[in-house]
C-alpha cells in the first residue's frame, strides 16, 4: 500500500494491552487450549518525524529510570543502560527493522515508549511494546497495516527477539478481548475471540521470578520425560479445565469460574511451576474472599491473579502482604490503537 503521506509524516501515538492467562498455561505447549485476556494496563508508543533517517527510542517509564538509544545504520548506541530497560529496547529495535523490512521503507523517527506495567511480570509488556512500536512506526510512515499483518509481524518479533515465542502474548496485544488459543500442528495456532460480556474484576500479584519461562517450559519437559504418562493426564486435565471454563465464561457463571481456576492452580502446582510465594498469595486471596485464584504465565515467581467480584479491594490488601506489587484489573479491553497526534506538516 503506498503511503499517504509521501515524504511527509504525522505525529501518532499507538497502544497495547497487556495481558493474563487465565487458563491453560503449559498445556498449550501440547496442544491444548488457553484462554488468555487483556488487561487495563498499556504500552503507549509515540512516534513522531525525524529530519534525518536516524531511529532514536526513549524508555520513559518502564519502571525503570529513562535511558536513550539512538539507533543509526544498524547500530545501536546505548546513552545509559538498566538492565531490563534494555532488554525491552530490543523489542523496538526488532520491530523497526521488521517493519522497514515488510514495507520495503525506512524512514527516521523518535520513538519515546511508556508503559503502564512493569516489564518482567509475566504480563505481557514485550509483546504490547512490539504491537505498538509496529503500529506507531507504520501508521507514521502513512501505512495502516491489518490486525492480522500486526499480529503475524508481532510474533515474528518475539520469535526474533527471544528465540522462541507461542503467538498467544503478541494476538492478545493486537485484539485484545478474550482469546481461546490452540496450536494445530508446530509453529500453527487458531484463535477464537470468547465473545463475553462477563466483567472480570482480577486483583493481580507478583512476586520476583527465579526462573525464565524457558526454563520453566524445559523443567516441564524433563518433568514429562520422567513420568509421560502422569503428565500426559494432568496437561490432559488442564485442557478439560479450559474447555469448562470456557462454558462458564459464555454463561458468565463466576462461581464456576472461581472454581475452575484453583483447580487449574491444583495441576500446575502439581507440575513443580508455582512455588511457597506464589502459593502464599493463592492462598490469602481465596481467604480475603476471592472466588478463585491461581499463578497465571510460567510460574517459578511471576504473577497470581485472582477473581473477586466485589472484594477487589479487600483481596488487594491481603494480596499486598504477600506480593511485591499488586493491581487491580478489568480485563477484555481493546486492542491496539492508534491516534494521530499532530497532522504532517
Ligand atoms: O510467563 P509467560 O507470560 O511468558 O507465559 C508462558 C506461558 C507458557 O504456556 C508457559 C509458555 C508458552 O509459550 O505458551
Amino acid at each position: 500500500m503506498p503511503s499517504l503521506f509521501g515524504g511527509l509524516m504525522p505525529k501518532v501515538v499507538a497502544s497495547a494491552p497487556g495481558k493474563v492467562t487465565l487458563f491453560g498455561e503449559h498445556a498449550i505447549v501440547y496442544g491444548y487450549p488457553a484462554i488468555v485476556t487483556s488487561i487495563d494496563r498499556r504500552v503507549y508508543v509515540t512516534s513522531e518525524p525525524r529530519n534525518d533517517n536516524t531511529v532514536k527510542i526513549m524508555a520513559l517509564d518502564l519502571r525503570v529510570p529513562g535511558i536513550i538509544v539512538t539507533y543509526k545504520d544498524n547500530e545501536v548506541v546505548v546513552g545509559t543502560d538498566y538492565g531490563q530497560s534494555l532488554s525491552a529496547v530490543a523489542y523496538l529495535n526488532k520491530a523497526v527493522e521488521i517493519v522497514s523490512e515488510y514495507l520495503n521503507v525506512r524512514k527516521g523517527v523518535n520513538l519515546i515508549v511508556r508503559s503502564e506495567m512493569p516489564v518482567g511480570a509475566g504480563l505481557g509488556t514485550s509483546a504490547s511494546v512490539s504491537v505498538a512500536t509496529i503500529v506507531a512506526y507504520a501508521k507514521s510512515m502513512g501505512y495502516d497495516l491489518s490486525p492480522d499483518e500486526v499480529a503475524s509481524l508481532g510474533w515474528r518479533v518475539e520469535k526474533e527477539v527471544q528465540g522462541i515465542a507461542s503467538p498467544m502474548d503478541t494476538s492478545i496485544a493486537t485484539y485484545g478481548g478474550i482469546l481461546k488459543i490452540q496450536a494445530t500442528s508446530i509453529g500453527k495456532y487458531v484463535r477464537e475471540k470468547l465473545y463475553t460480556e462477563t466483567e472480570l474484576p482480577i486483583v493481580i500479584g507478583y512476586v520476583e521470578r527465579t526462573a525464565t519461562t524457558k526454563e520453566m517450559v524445559k523443567m516441564v519437559k524433563k518433568l514429562k520425560e520422567r513420568y509421560p504418562d502422569l503428565v500426559d493426564g494432568i496437561m490432559k486435565e488442564i485442557g478439560t479445565v479450559t474447555l469448562e471454563a470456557e462454558k462458564a465464561l459464555l454463561k458468565r457463571d463466576l462461581e464456576k469460574v472461581g472454581e475452575l481456576m484453583n483447580i487449574n492452580h491444583g495441576l500446575l502446582d502439581s507440575l513443580g511451576v508455582s512455588n511457597y510465594r506464589l502459593n502464599e498469595i493463592v492462598y490469602v486471596a481465596r481467604a480475603a474472599g476471592a472466588l478463585g485464584s491461581k499463578l497465571t504465565g510460567a510460574g517459578g515467581g511471576g504473577a497470581v491473579i485472582a477473581l473477586a467480584p466485589n472484594t477487589q479491594e479487600r483481596v488487594e490488601v491481603a494480596m499486598k502482604l504477600h506480593s511485591t506489587m499488586t493491581l487491580k484489573t478489568r480485563v477484555g479491553v481493546g486492542g491496539v490503537a492508534v491516534k494521530e497526534l499532530e497532522k504532517a506538516p
